[in-house]
């Protein structure tokens, strides 16, 4: 099987070039197809259960990770800029889950779809194997955060609105699929959570959005910029400058 990432399949990934794949589990093309009309937070049927079922293989997760590092960074900390967002430290639930809702249609990532695919990493055991290697991951000591303007109003509204969800300090629930939320880069969090409102990210939790449906811009940038300054526990970061020493 093919790991290493070549350039012209990024290149063409990242300009939207459909690509056909020879080898590997096949896609239910159908299913994805239905799927990518549905909003939908906790599918049925499909790899998310089995892969959390699965025992991991941690090695073959470095194996797999290896085509990820290539948007993700070898450490798994994601750019500043929120183009990719960190994935280090993340609950191995969520990671599973977001990872099997974009393979099978339930979230759009046309710039990663091709690189989730089975033919590229493998079945649901590759998944299984990878988030455990990703969330054991220490994390970005230096993600992005907002301009620090609003962050009385932020705490705020984090305390009435988001607390019962992602916890009092951003590290959500791994039971229930609510992702760690601190550390994450202020502009992914902007992204994702402007989608999560509009809907747009269908795979999202009625819940929350029913919780933030009164937003207004104002409040979504005091909010998120008082998330990105939540510190993980210090456990879980990694000293600044570390490099992964799986990808020297
Ligand atoms: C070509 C670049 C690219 C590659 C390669 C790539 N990703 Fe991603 N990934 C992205 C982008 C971009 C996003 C954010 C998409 C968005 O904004 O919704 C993302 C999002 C994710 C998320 C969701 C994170 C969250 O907070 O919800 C997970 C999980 C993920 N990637 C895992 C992986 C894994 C595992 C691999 C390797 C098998 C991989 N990615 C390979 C670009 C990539
Ligand atoms: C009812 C529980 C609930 C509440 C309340 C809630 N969230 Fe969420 N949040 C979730 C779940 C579940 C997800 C993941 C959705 C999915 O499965 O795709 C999520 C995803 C997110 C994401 C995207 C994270 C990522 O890694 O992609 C952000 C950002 C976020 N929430 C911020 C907030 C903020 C800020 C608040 C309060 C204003 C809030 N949420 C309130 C449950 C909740």
């Amino acid at each position: 099987m093919k790991r290493a990432l070549s350039a012209a399949m990024l290149a063409a990934a990242l300009v939207g070039t459909s690509l056909v794949y020879a080898a590997g589990p096949a896609v239910d093309q159908q299913k994805f197809e239905e799927n990518k009309q549905k909003k939908e937070w906790m599918s049925q049927g499909g790899e998310r259960d089995e892969a959390l079922n699965l025992k991991p293989n941690k090695d073959n997760g470095r194996d797999v990770y290896e085509v990820c590092s290539a948007c993700h960074q070898p450490e798994g900390w994601g750019l500043v800029d929120g183009t990719f967002p960190q994935l280090a430290g993340q609950h191995r639930s969520v990671i599973i889950k977001q990872l099997a809702d974009i393979r099978d249609g339930h979230r759009d990532n046309p710039t990663m779809y091709p690189f989730a695919l089975p033919s590229e990493i493998g079945g649901t055991q590759a998944i299984a194997d990878v988030a455990e290697y990703i969330a054991i991951l220490r994390m970005n000591p230096e993600n992005g955060v907002g301009k620090g303007d609003d962050l009385a109003l932020g705490a705020k509204l984090y305390a009435d609105n988001c607390v019962r969800c992602h916890g009092p300090d951003g590290a959500g629930n791994a039971d229930k699929f609510y992702p760690r939320i601190q550390g994450q880069h202020y502009e992914y969090l902007v992204r994702q959570y402007r989608w999560i409102k509009e809907g747009k990210r269908r795979n999202s939790n009625p819940e929350m959005v029913e919780q933030i449906k009164n937003f207004t811009d104002k409040d979504t940038l005091a909010v998120l910029d008082y998330v990105s300054r939540l510190k993980p526990p210090a456990d879980l970061v990694a000293p600044k400058g570390w490099k992964n020493p799986d990808f020297k």
